[in-house]
Formats: structure tokens, C-alpha cells, sequence
């Protein structure tokens, strides 16, 4: 029988490490939907359509029904091109967030995430994973943090990649994106109401991983 778990949350919560760690365990496959919308993202640059302006919502809406993206070993391809780190900053995820605010965008890519669900089972990592995407999922979880939490892992995270970051604009820029995925008319940023919900701030990954697999023992998803 194939399993899904759907691991919802907002931005730097560690929803990626955690999803990473369980397909790991399980062997299952991964859905990064923040990777399709950050590829969207990536195509509406590309294109110099403006997110922000009416007159682009038909071509962005047409470039996410036949968005030209693909899933291979872990790297993402934009036609053939590479994407998988230059979909990373902060423009892609700023752009992606707006684009993911229009509701014929995410009826557009609702199919494409559905088929990730394949035997042996699939850990979605997303916002609407366990609310639109999944809703049949066998196992829910929803990860929060302060957003002063997530600004800093964010910024350690840059740290190690030799960027130096201005941690009261990470924390603005974080609000500014978990406000507007919140508040969207379509598929906001809500735990499912079977959602297990689990609060990383104080939490290491270790045993936000920990906590997870109990909870998939007594689910009987492992
Ligand atoms: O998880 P992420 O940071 O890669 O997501 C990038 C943006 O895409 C984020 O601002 C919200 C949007 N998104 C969404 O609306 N629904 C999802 N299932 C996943 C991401």
C-alpha cells in the first residue's frame, strides 16, 4: 500500500532536513512543491513577466500549465538547464510566493504534484501538502518556529555558504513572505485539522526527526 506524509510549514522550519531524513528511513520518494513554485518563479524571470502586474496573471498562468521543469536525481532542470541552485535566493522565493498567491497557478500544478505519490509512499514537503494536495495523507505533521529562529538558522546557513547576512532583513523578509502565505484567499498556510503539529524552535534535528518516527511507529506508517 503506498503511504504518504505530508510535512507542512512555513520557510526555514527545517520541513526540507526533516523530509530528507525520512525518506531516508523509509525509502520513499520526495516532493519538494516549493522547488515547482520556485521554478515558476525562476520562468517568470526568465520571461520578464511582472508578478506584481494584472496584465502578466495569462502568461504566468499559461508558463504553470506547461511549466518546462523536471525532477532528476535530485537536481532540478528548467528545459535543460540546471536550476537547482540558482532557484535558492531570496528574488526566486520572493517571486515564488506571489506566483503561488494566484489560485489558477496552484489548480495548474495540482496534478503534477500528485503523480510525485508513487509506491513505495512519498514525503510531500510543502504548505497545502496535507490540506489540498494530500488530504488522504496517512500521516500529517506541521512544523512551526519563531520567525527570529528561522531568520537565524537562515543566516547560518548562508554563513556556511560564505554569505554574510543581514539578520533583521532575513526576519522582515520571512514575515513578509509567512504573512502573505497565510493570508492568501487559496490554500493558506494552515495545519491540516489532523495535522500533528510540532514546534522546532527549542528543537534539534535530531530530535525533530526522532519525534517524527515515533509518531510514524504508532501510525503504523513505518
Ligand atoms: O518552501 P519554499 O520556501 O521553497 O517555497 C517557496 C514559496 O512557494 C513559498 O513562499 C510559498 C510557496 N509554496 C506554496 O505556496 N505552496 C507549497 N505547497 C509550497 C510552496
Amino acid at each position: 500500500m503506498l503511504k504518504i506524509i505530508t510535512v507542512d510549514g512555513p520557510s526555514g522550519v527545517g520541513k526540507g532536513t526533516l523530509c530528507q531524513r525520512l525518506c531516508d528511513i523509509t525509502g520513499f520518494h520526495f516532493l519538494d512543491s516549493g522547488a515547482i513554485y520556485r521554478s515558476l518563479a525562476y520562468g517568470v524571470m526568465a520571461q520578464q513577466l511582472d508578478a506584481d502586474n494584472e496584465l502578466a496573471l495569462n502568461d504566468i498562468i499559461a508558463l504553470a500549465a506547461s511549466l518546462p521543469v523536471n525532477f532528476r536525481a535530485g537536481q532540478i532542470f528548467y528545459e535543460q538547464q540546471d536550476i537547482t541552485l540558482a532557484i535558492r535566493n531570496e528574488d526566486v522565493a520572493a517571486i515564488a510566493s506571489k506566483v503561488a498567491a494566484i489560485p489558477a497557478v496552484r489548480t495548474a500544478l495540482l496534478q503534477r504534484q500528485k503523480a510525485f505519490a508513487q509506491a513505495p509512499g512519498l514525503v510531500a514537503d510543502g504548505r497545502d501538502m496535507g490540506t489540498v494536495v494530500f488530504p488522504q495523507a496517512d500521516l500529517k505533521l506541521f512544523l512551526t518556529a519563531s520567525a527570529k529562529i528561522r531568520a537565524e538558522r537562515r543566516v547560518n546557513q548562508l554563513k556556511n555558504q560564505g554569505v554574510i547576512a543581514n539578520i533583521d532583513q532575513i526576519i522582515s523578509d520571512i514575515e513578509a513572505r509567512d504573512e502573505r502565505d497565510r493570508n492568501r484567499s487559496v490554500a493558506p498556510l494552515l495545519p491540516a485539522e489532523d495535522a500533528i503539529v510540532i514546534d522546532t524552535s527549542l528543537l534539534t534535528i535530531e530530535q525533530v526527526v526522532d519525534n517524527a518516527v515515533k509518531i510514524m511507529q504508532e501510525r503504523a506508517v513505518l
